[in-house]
């Protein structure tokens, strides 16, 4: 087991890398990264999460495609990235449901965001760069997946071998983000 130390090392060393190499990423750290995600805990354990991974080389240049924004110059280095887990909402299960509306609380999102959060830790352990991307032409990357219409496409996450260098983190200080026993 890591300890405490080490664990809080890897969040640190975890940054978005968004320059990569044209290494591809072996397929064994691939499937590491994705058990991360799939054994991440959920809401009523109702894992309302598919990983859609894209490793193709004709795929990819085309989700890199529908994440740019060029006049925005927004993602345009989703095209480096060597592999692409897109993150697809699935139905969450009744009672992850029927609490999500007493409590008014979006369960799945909260689940999605701590399945990918565990996918780029585990990908950094693995050595692997990531980025995890909210803004993309989400009709374009259900079209170019074969994803329903009816499902959301709430992240896509690129992979790679970073060329990146690391950066300090730029963060709010302890003393905004964090109080204790009162607000
Ligand atoms: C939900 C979510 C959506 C994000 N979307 C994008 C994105 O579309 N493009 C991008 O370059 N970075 C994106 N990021 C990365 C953030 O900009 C980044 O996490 C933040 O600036 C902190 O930097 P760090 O990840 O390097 O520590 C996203 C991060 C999260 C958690």
């Amino acid at each position: 087991m890591i300890d405490g130390t080490q664990i809080l090392e890897l969040i640190t060393s975890r940054q978005s890398d968004r320059k990569y190499s044209p290494r591809p990423v072996e397929k064994e750290k691939l499937e590491r990264i994705l058990e991360a995600g799939r054994i991440s805990p959920s809401a009523c354990n109702a894992q309302p999460w598919k990983f859609v991974v894209v490793d193709n080389p004709q795929l990819l240049p085309q989700l890199a495609e529908a994440a740019s924004a060029r006049l925005l110059g927004m993602n345009t280095f989703a095209g480096q990235a060597t592999a692409m887990i897109i993150v697809v909402r699935e139905h969450a299960n009744f009672t992850s449901k029927i609490g999500a509306t007493i409590k008014n609380k979006d369960y799945s999102l909260i689940d999605i965001g701590i399945a990918s959060a565990n996918i780029c830790l585990q990908a950094e352990a693995e050595g692997i760069g990531s980025c995890m991307l909210g803004w993309f032409d989400e009709k374009m990357v259900r079209k170019i997946l074969g994803i329903p219409k009816t499902k959301r496409v709430e992240l896509m996450i690129t992979l790679g071998y970073s060329t990146a260098d690391k950066r300090e983190k730029k963060r709010k200080p302890a003393e905004e983000t964090i109080s204790y026993n009162k607000y």
